[in-house]
C-alpha cells in the first residue's frame, strides 16, 4: 500500500526536524532573502510564513525586527520547536492547503521549500488563495520547483525516514504565480545538492 503523501511528509518532519535544521541553523542563502524582505517591509508588518518549519531562521529574524509573524506548519514537532525558539510569533498547526484567511490580511507571505510538499493538483489553487491574503503592494517570497518531478526518497537525510515531494517545472510556477494576480519582480535559481529550486 502507498502511504498518504501528506502523512509521509508530516511524519518525516516530525522525525527529522532537528536533522533538517538545528536550533541555531541559518543556511547562508536565507540571510540574503530575509534581508531583502526586511528591506521591503514597513515597521510592524504582518507576515505569514507557510510551512514555517521550526521557525529558524525566517520567523525568528522577522519577529526580531518587530514584525507580527504567524507561522503555519502541520508537523507538531516542527511547531513545538518554533513556539519555543520564536516565542514572539504566533503559530498555527494546520495543513496550509486547508488554511483560509480574510482577503488582504498580510503585508508579506513567505513559503520556502514547502509548496513542493503539496500534491501538484493543490498547488495552483493554494497560490491563488494566498495571493488574495496579501494587501495591495504586499510581497510573496516563494521557493518552488524548477523541473517537473514527483517522488520520494526512502531514507531522507540519512535519517531512516522517507520523504515525498511533488513539483512542476519553472514555466508552470511562473504561470500559476501570474494567474494568481501577482507580478514577478525577482526570479533566480537555488542549488540544493543535485536539485535546483526556483526562487521568486
Ligand atoms: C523543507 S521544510 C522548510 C521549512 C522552512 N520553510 C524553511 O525553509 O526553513 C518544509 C516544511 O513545510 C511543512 N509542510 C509541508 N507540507 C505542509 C502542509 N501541507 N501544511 C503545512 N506545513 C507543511 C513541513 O512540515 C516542513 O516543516
Amino acid at each position: 500500500m502507498i502511504p498518504d503523501p501528506k502523512q509521509q511528509v508530516r511524519r518525516g518532519y516530525d522525525r527529522l526536524s532537528t536533522l533538517y535544521r538545528a536550533d541555531e541553523g541559518a543556511p547562508a542563502e536565507y540571510l540574503g532573502w530575509t534581508r531583502e524582505l526586511l528591506a521591503r517591509l514597513v515597521p510592524g508588518s504582518e507576515v505569514l510564513d507557510l510551512g514555517c518549519g521550526c521557525g529558524v531562521p525566517v520567523a525568528r529574524s522577522l519577529a526580531a525586527a518587530g514584525h507580527q509573524v504567524t507561522g503555519v506548519d502541520f508537523s507538531e514537532v516542527q511547531l513545538g520547536r518554533a513556539r519555543r525558539l520564536v516565542p514572539e510569533a504566533d503559530f498555527i498547526c494546520a495543513d496550509m492547503a486547508e488554511l483560509r484567511r480574510a482577503p488582504e490580511s498580510f503585508d508579506a507571505i513567505v513559503c520556502l521549500y514547502a509548496i513542493i510538499h503539496l500534491p501538484l493538483e493543490e498547488q495552483p489553487g493554494f497560490l491563488a488563495r494566498l495571493a488574495t491574503w496579501l494587501r495591495p503592494g504586499g510581497w510573496l517570497l516563494l521557493t518552488a520547483g524548477d523541473r517537473a518531478w514527483t517522488g520520494s526518497q526512502p531514507d531522507w537525510l540519512g535519517g531512516g525516514t522517507p520523504m515525498w515531494w511533488s513539483q512542476a517545472n519553472l514555466e508552470a510556477y511562473r504561470a500559476w504565480v501570474r494567474a494568481a494576480g501577482l507580478v514577478i519582480t525577482d526570479e533566480s535559481r537555488v542549488a540544493d545538492g543535485p536539485v535546483t529550486h526556483s526562487l521568486f
